[in-house]
């Protein structure tokens, strides 16, 4: 069911579409949640479980409780923005840990200003072995053209407010692991060493003919034991775009879509 801030507007072929009062109502509504989470859940070890209400352990809160990931996050913090929330940062630095152990490189679909490769960037490199690179795909000029408004959320040109000095600028200082492949997916792709396996690979690029390029071109080269998360999955806006390529692709596959609470799918590669 669309929550109050979605106007669903019908669309031609039978798909639908948020309307723009709906887009134009995101940025407030998310800023609400945001203040009301910085009071009630900050610091927190154990918070609230709506609507359930049992308390469950939330370290993703708990930044001053010295575990590693509240140590790698402050430095993301510290090196510019992160459009993700912390509970999907930590699911991201919990399968990306676990991946760091096998052989592969990681990759990750979709970086913007780069908060969640800034933070795949200082998991590898603590816990990862020397030779891993994390490969790093986007435009970083925005949703190319390829974006479809009947499924796609966001319109060709949404995410142009970044750059690939700023995230170079940003990855360089924080680890020499990452190579950045600026352009269009997946034409980026041919910039990969033939060869190439993945032990991780984040897709976060919520328009559907890109996710189902990625699952097309990763899938394969994932190593056995290894994690490929897509963002958004569950989310509302996206289930005609992220959900739908992920479900059309997975259903020839044995392995599926694990959903996570936090909206991600997780695939763990048998
Ligand atoms: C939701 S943002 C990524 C957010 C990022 N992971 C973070 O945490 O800040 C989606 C990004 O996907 C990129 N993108 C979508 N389709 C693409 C394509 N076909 N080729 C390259 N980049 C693409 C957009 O340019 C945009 O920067």
């Amino acid at each position: 069911m669309a929550s109050a801030h979605e106007q669903v507007v019908p669309a031609k072929d039978g798909t639908a579409q948020l309307g723009l009062s709906s887009k134009l109502l995101r940025k407030p509504w998310y800023l609400f949640w945001r203040l009301l989470g910085d009071s009630l859940y900050k610091d927190r070890e154990y918070s609230l479980h709506v609507p359930d209400g049992y308390r469950t352990l939330t370290p993703w809160f708990n930044i001053g409780n010295g575990e590693p990931f509240s140590t790698l996050i402050k430095s993301v913090h510290a090196g510019g923005p992160l459009s993700t929330s912390l509970d999907r940062c930590y699911q991201l630095y919990q399968f990306a840990r676990r991946s760091a152990l096998l052989d592969g490189h990681m990759a990750e679909c979709g970086v913007y200003t780069g908060g969640t490769a800034h933070l795949l960037a200082l998991t590898l490199e603590r816990f990862g072995n020397a030779p891993a690179k994390l490969h790093l795909f986007d435009t970083f000029t925005g949703m190319p053209e390829c974006s479809d408004p009947q499924r796609d959320y966001h319109s060709p040109g949404a995410f142009s407010d970044t750059s690939l000095s700023a995230v170079e600028h940003r990855l360089s200082a924080a680890s020499s692991c990452a190579i950045i492949h600026p352009g269009i997916i997946p034409a980026t792709f041919a910039e990969v060493e033939d060869g190439s396996r993945f032990s991780f690979v984040h897709i976060d690029v919520d328009n559907y003919p890109t996710v189902d390029a990625c699952c097309r071109w990763f899938w394969p080269k994932l190593v056995s034991g290894g994690t490929m998360i897509f963002g958004d999955y569950g989310m509302y806006p996206y289930r005609h775009s992220t959900r739908a390529a992920v479900d059309a692709f997975f259903a020839n596959e044995s392995e599926k879509p694990l959903l996570l609470p936090t909206g991600q799918a997780l695939l763990l590669k048998q």
